[in-house]
Parts: structure tokens; sequence; C-alpha cells
């Protein structure tokens, strides 16, 4: 099986995605060709979640090279780092736009001809290989999360880490989608996940479509379902993860956090190792994206929710303290508290740190 959601075109033309802006309502696929098209369907969420945006912007790297035509190695060298300079600048928060675009550049400049033919093929060949390792690392961490719940546990999630964002199972929400298709009945409860709602719109018609017994909440209402003992662990994919721990994730993923510790409820990460950024010391160093005040004021509402002329500020991310979280689930392994010690260790070894 393929993933759906980015798709790199026979001819190398084009990349394919579903535009996550339009559902759960309509399923429509969008065609990129140029480098505004890539800019401007990640800037405006119609691909999105970390993984995602990485895949799509290494293909719509090639893809705009290939189609540039002749050029000496020099000037296509010159042109490709210009335009994944600009592609780099849709979004600042997920480390896996950055590491994607330079992985496709490397190939690039790695290649030992001079010839652009050999060059774009060797383009091709790493950006499909970016997303032919994220199908296998969301079905290795999605085994390790099924180590870590049980039959008929009750799981809230918070934003989307699901086959949208990445490739077939997802991060986040792999091990329930994994653990259904093994028989399991997980009751999850869905953060609607002000103000683009991906919980809503994306998570809840993920979950709904793999069978899972899915309940939709305002994000303001994860305080009770976890008092009344609903809720076994929370899932959370992420954007960028520091050297110790601290983990940018959707805005409201700290407050999630805050509250399961205060439950007494296991909050989990999962992400891709790569997600893991050891340049970044601590949370202070992520850069946080912040978007429009309509999407607050007015986006999804008949009329404007507020006064026009009051301040609004909208964070699209958030950083959860290392010490808030219970475990980061990596296809490697699973690594805990204290993450200064233990994602050093899962660099080092294959297997459970
Ligand atoms: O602004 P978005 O919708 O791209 O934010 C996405 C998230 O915060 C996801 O939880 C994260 O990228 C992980 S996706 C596997």
């Amino acid at each position: 099986m393929r993933p759906e959601n980015v798709v790199l075109s026979e001819d190398g033309k084009s990349v394919v995605i579903i535009d996550q802006t339009q559902l759960p309502n309509r399923l429509e696929y969008l065609s990129l060709v140029t480098p505004e098209d890539f800019y401007e369907a990640i800037k405006a969420l119609k691909v999105r979640g970390a993984p995602a945006i990485g895949i799509c912007a290494g293909m719509g790297l090639y893809v705009t090279m290939n189609g540039l035509g002749d050029a000496d190695r020099e000037k296509f060298l010159t042109e490709m780092h210009h335009i994944a300079a600009y592609i780099n600048s849709s979004r600042p928060t997920a480390v896996n736009l950055f590491h994607a675009l330079r992985r496709v550049e490397s190939a690039a400049m790695e290649y030992p001809g001079t010839d652009t033919a050999g060059m774009l093929a060797a383009m091709r060949k790493e950006c499909t290989a970016i997303q032919d390792e994220d199908i296998a690392m969301c079905r290795a961490i999605s085994e390790y999360g099924l180590t870590l719940v049980k039959d008929g546990d009750g799981v809230l999630t918070h934003c989307n880490a699901g086959p949208l964002a990445t490739s077939l199972y997802g991060t986040g929400l792999g091990t329930l989608i994994l653990g259904a298709e093994k028989g399991y009945k997980f009751h999850a409860y869905t953060d609607e996940t002000r103000p683009l709602l991906q919980g809503a719109r994306l998570t809840a018609y993920e979950l709904d479509k793999a069978g899972i017994d899915v309940t939709l909440i305002c994000d303001n209402m994860a305080s009770i379902v976890m008092k009344q003992g609903r809720i076994n662990a929370c899932f959370v994919g992420c954007d960028r993860v520091a050297a110790n721990g601290d983990t940018a994730n959707k805005i409201g993923t700290s407050g999630v956090a805050v509250l399961a510790k205060h439950y007494g409820v296991p909050f989990y990460v999962f992400c891709p190792s790569s997600t893991i950024d050891m340049e970044c010391k601590t949370g202070a160093d992520i850069k946080i994206e912040e978007r429009d005040p309509e999407e607050i004021k007015s986006k999804f509402y008949t009329e404007p929710m507020a006064p026009a002329s009051v301040k609004c500020y909208n964070p699209a991310f958030d950083v959860t303290d290392a010490e808030l979280i219970t475990a980061i689930v990596t296809e490697k392994g699973i690594c805990r508290y204290p993450y200064s010690e233990s994602i050093p260790a899962l660099f080092g070894k294959e297997k459970k740190c």
C-alpha cells in the first residue's frame, strides 16, 4: 500500500496532494508544480503535519528542478538552493521541512557527474526514499506504541498526527489504527484543536474511517474527561523535539500535558527520530510560528466572532516541558525522562532506551 496524501507523479512533473483544508466534507486532490504552488500549499496547510510537509517539500524541490530544463551544474545548484530556501520559508517550526530539503539538495550536490539528468535522478531517489522511510518509521512507532496501552483503553488526542500528516499509519494515531487492525477496541477522545480544527476535521475523520470509537470534545473539555477517569493515556505527534526533550507541537498540547500530570495520566509523544533536533538545546531555541488572527476571529464562522478592532495572538505551536512527557516514542525505541540521557542513547542503539 502507498500513501495517498502526497504522491509524486510518474513523470516527475508534479506532486498530487489531498487538500486537507477541504476535509472532512470534500476529498479533493491538488496538483502542485511550481515553487509557489508548494510554498502556498504548505503555508495554507493544504498539506500539513510535520512529516508530510517534509515529504511534499522534498518532492517539490525535485519537481520544480525537473521542470527547469537543461542548465550547467553551477547554475542548477544555485537555482536549487534558491528554491529550497523559498520553500523552507513557508513554515518555521517543523524540523522535517528543513531536513527533507537538505537531504534532497545534498543528493544533487553529492552526485559525482555534471549532467542535469544524473542530478535529477539522485534527487528523485532521495525524495522517494524519505517517504519510504516514513512509512517504515510510522509502522515501527505504532508497534512500540502498542506496548504502552491495553485493549479497551481511553486515549486523548490533540491535533492530527495520522496518515494525512505522515505516511500510512501516522505517528500519534498509528498505535490506535494498528491496534484496531489487530482487534483492540480503543476509545479515542479527540480534542477539536482550535483554531484550525485539525482534531475535529482530520483526526475524527481518520479514526472514524479506521473503525475506531471516537468522541469529539472541545479543547476545554480535556480536564473533565481526565477527571472522570475516561482517559488512560494522551497521544500526540510533534514538530520538533529539542535535545533535552522539550517538545513543540500544536498549540494547546502543553496544556494537555499539564492536565495529564495533574490527573496522573501518562502523556506520550510520538515521532520519527529525525524530528529530534540536537541543534536545539531546549525548547527556547524552537521558533514558534505565528499565524493570521483571522483564524481565531472569523475563520469557519458566518460572522466575525470578535470586534474587528480587538487584538489577537495566534501562536500555532507551543512547547511542552520535557518533565511533563512520560515517554517519547520513536522508530528506534522509547525514550524516557531524563531525555538528556535517553535521547543521545537512542542514536547509539536500535532498541528500547
Ligand atoms: O499546523 P499543523 O496542522 O501542521 O500542526 C501539526 C501538528 O502539530 C502535528 O501534531 C505534528 O506536525 C505531528 S504530525 C505527525
